[in-house]
């Protein structure tokens, strides 16, 4: 296939949403009722969330970094706590925790992968005091090991909230990731597995977290808006405010995409592992780059390579211009917020703190991998990729 790379027509992107006529009627009808803000759509996307994931709860927010932040608020986190989080992840995961004026304690990755080790974990319950919750991310879309994770945390009584941003749909035999600890947050943002174009998820067992949640979400009023409006009673005005809350509500305009997008739900996923099975089949033999984890429980949000270290002639920052100049979006997942100058001044920290966040991150480039992606483009980009690489093979490593 021969690609124009000048024309912008010609390049895919790193990421699209997957929106068809259901959305925009969705939106339509909303806007034909007059009612644009929190109201009866935004409560029957979170039932049917709810439903579909299996918890007792689940409250819509306006971003999955506002779901965090309420989890994080409502559990009564204090100043000066420490939560147990992963330098390898997007800056949401930890930026939360400083908003309440605690500190993120940061433990690396497992050994070979992308997630928080279970072990470090366990260490630092052992070791470290003040530690209020534990706040694993899935990175990519592939379950953090929840067992291990659990087992320390209940033994200590701390919760675990899931940062399950990038995994919905994950199944196991648990159920959902996200609802496998205290509390679960998953975002819409425009490239996630379903989107909202910006809102989260939080989703809980727990009937008294949820209540605080729903209150904390909107300013700390005790009643939500639409009650307010729509009740006829006497003293329908009446509200009161219990705390200094948030605007953290998602609008129904909003919720309205979300509705149908969870319907397409198992639809995308198929997508999107079929995708990451042909990218996985066609990159196996290649020695040069390693294949992320394929367990068969994946949300499969990200397809993250990773070139082996020595294996080419050419960085991996050059792998990655080579390939967007021939056409392919491609992103980088994570820089580790240890590297980034706010933790590091903040903290001290040093890029060899965290040797397997940072190990990853010099090697890692993230591929396309969305339902829209046309089979000509899966081809496309599994050749150039092949093709980039065997181009600047190291030989002398291969001897
Ligand atoms: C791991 C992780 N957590 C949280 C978030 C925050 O999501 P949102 O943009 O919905 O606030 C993101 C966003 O990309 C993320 O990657």
């Amino acid at each position: 296939m021969n690609r124009n790379t000048n024309n912008p027509d010609d390049f895919i992107p790193f990421a699209l949403p997957c929106l068809g006529p259901e959305e925009e009627r969705a939106v339509i009808n909303v806007l034909r009722t007059g009612w644009l803000t929190t109201g009866t759509v935004a409560g029957s996307f979170e039932r049917a969330f709810a439903e579909r994931i299996g918890t007792a709860k689940a409250l819509a927010t306006s971003s999955a970094t506002a779901g965090l932040h309420l989890v994080l608020k409502a559990l009564g986190i204090p100043r000066g706590a420490r939560v147990i989080t992963c330098p390898f992840t997007f800056a949401a995961s930890a930026e939360v925790i400083r908003y309440l004026g605690a500190h993120p304690y940061f433990v690396d990755c497992e050994p070979d992968g992308f997630n928080i080790d279970p072990g470090g974990i366990e260490k630092a319950l052992l070791e470290k005091r003040n530690i209020k919750a534990v706040l694993p991310v899935h990175i990519g879309g592939e379950l953090c090991r929840m067992d291990a994770i659990i087992d320390s945390s209940s033994r200590r009584n701390v919760p675990v909230i899931e940062d399950a941003a990038h995994a919905f749909p994950v199944n196991t035999d648990r159920g959902y990731a996200g609802t496998l600890g205290t509390a679960g947050v998953f975002s819409f943002y425009a490239t996630k597995t379903i989107t909202t174009g910006e809102g989260g998820m939080v989703v809980t067992n727990d009937p008294e977290l949820a209540d605080s949640i729903s209150v904390l979400r909107l300013h700390g009023i005790d009643r939500v808006i639409w009650d307010r409006y729509r009740s006829y009673s006497y003293n329908s005005w009446e509200y009161d405010v219990v705390d200094a809350g948030y605007k953290y509500n998602m609008p129904d305009l909003l919720a309205a995409v979300g509705r149908e997008q969870l319907k397409k739900a198992d639809l995308f996923l198929a997508k999107r592992t079929k995708i990451a099975h042909r990218y996985i089949d066609a990159f196996q033999n290649l020695d040069f780059l390693k294949l992320p984890c394929n367990t068969p429980n994946h949300a499969w949000h990200l397809f993250i390579l990773r070139i082996v270290p020595d294996s080419l002639t050419i960085s991996r920052d050059e792998y990655i211009r080579l390939l967007v100049k021939r056409g392919i979006g491609i992103s980088v997942h994570f820089k580790p917020l240890h590297l980034m100058t706010y933790y590091k001044k903040l903290y001290g920290l040093k890029p060899e703190d965290f040797p397997r966040a940072l190990a990853s991150f010099e090697c890692c480039f993230s591929l396309p991998i969305y339902p829209g992606l046309t089979e000509s483009s899966i081809q496309y980009i599994i050749d150039q990729v092949t093709a980039v690489g065997k181009e600047h093979y190291n030989t002398i490593h291969a001897e």
